[in-house]
């Protein structure tokens, strides 16, 4: 079983027997966020990409669990370089970590570290399939709708997507849509909305057309709250 909490944004927390995960966690100056980077005990943080909403507090949570930092490749060496212990990964390569298995997914998005106008080039961006106590989650990172998708749904049996419907930046409600028709996982969560005004969405809606177009469960969770898998 994995003990899903939201934490705002395009952050998740997955507990399980196995391990602590934390995927993108961009607590500091997140609008929504309830928790505070030191409340985060993990044995790894998960990264899909360079942009400060979801590098966030990274280094801070990394340094003070003596935490993994699993990444692409030109992320984990930027991360690398900071002075925490980082394992390179890349699109389409899996691993088996004493935390869980994880396996890197395209995203169709951009990957820059951007602060007080230097830009580091971060590699391609980046989802996450994660499998803990036997559980597969999948969570899509900051993506458009790809046809990528599709084979996700032919090769695994998705238990939790978590998909991106903020729009502007990423997938809107009716693109996430589309995208579980091609996942079919058996549980969704919309992500990446609400932050701030950019991204408004209304996520009852998302969940009604889920439930109309599809047969997944579409499960919204307040900031802060918890869904067992
Ligand atoms: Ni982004
Ligand atoms: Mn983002």
């Amino acid at each position: 079983m994995v003990k899903v909490t939201f934490l705002g944004h395009g952050c998740v927390l997955l507990e399980a027997s196995q391990g602590k995960v934390v995927i993108d966690p961009f607590l500091t100056g997140n609008p929504l966020a309830k928790t505070k980077p030191g409340e985060i005990q993990v044995d790894a943080v998960l990264v899909t990409h360079g942009h400060g909403d979801h590098l966030g507090d990274t280094v801070e949570i990394a340094k003070a669990n003596n935490a993994l930092v699993v990444a692409p490749f030109e992320l984990a060496t930027f991360v690398g370089n900071q002075g925490v212990n980082a394992h390179p990964m890349h699109i389409g390569g899996a691993r088996e970590f004493p935390f869980g298995w994880v396996k890197l997914t395209p995203a169709a998005h951009g990957s820059a570290y951007v602060d007080d106008g230097q830009t580091v080039y971060t590699g391609n961006p980046c989802g996450f399939l994660v499998k803990m106590d036997g559980k597969l989650i999948y969570h899509a990172g900051d993506t458009g709708l790809i046809a990528d998708m599709d084979l996700l749904g032919k090769l695994y049996e998705i238990d939790l997507a978590l998909l991106p419907i903020g729009d502007n930046f990423t997938m809107g409600p009716a693109d996430a849509v589309e995208a579980v028709k091609m996942i079919k996982p058996k549980v969704v969560i919309p992500i990446h909305y609400n932050t701030w005004d950019l991204i408004a969405q209304d996520p009852q809606a998302f969940c009604s057309k889920v439930k109309a177009e599809t047969q997944a469960q579409c499960i919204i969770l307040d900031v802060g709250d918890s869904y067992q898998v």
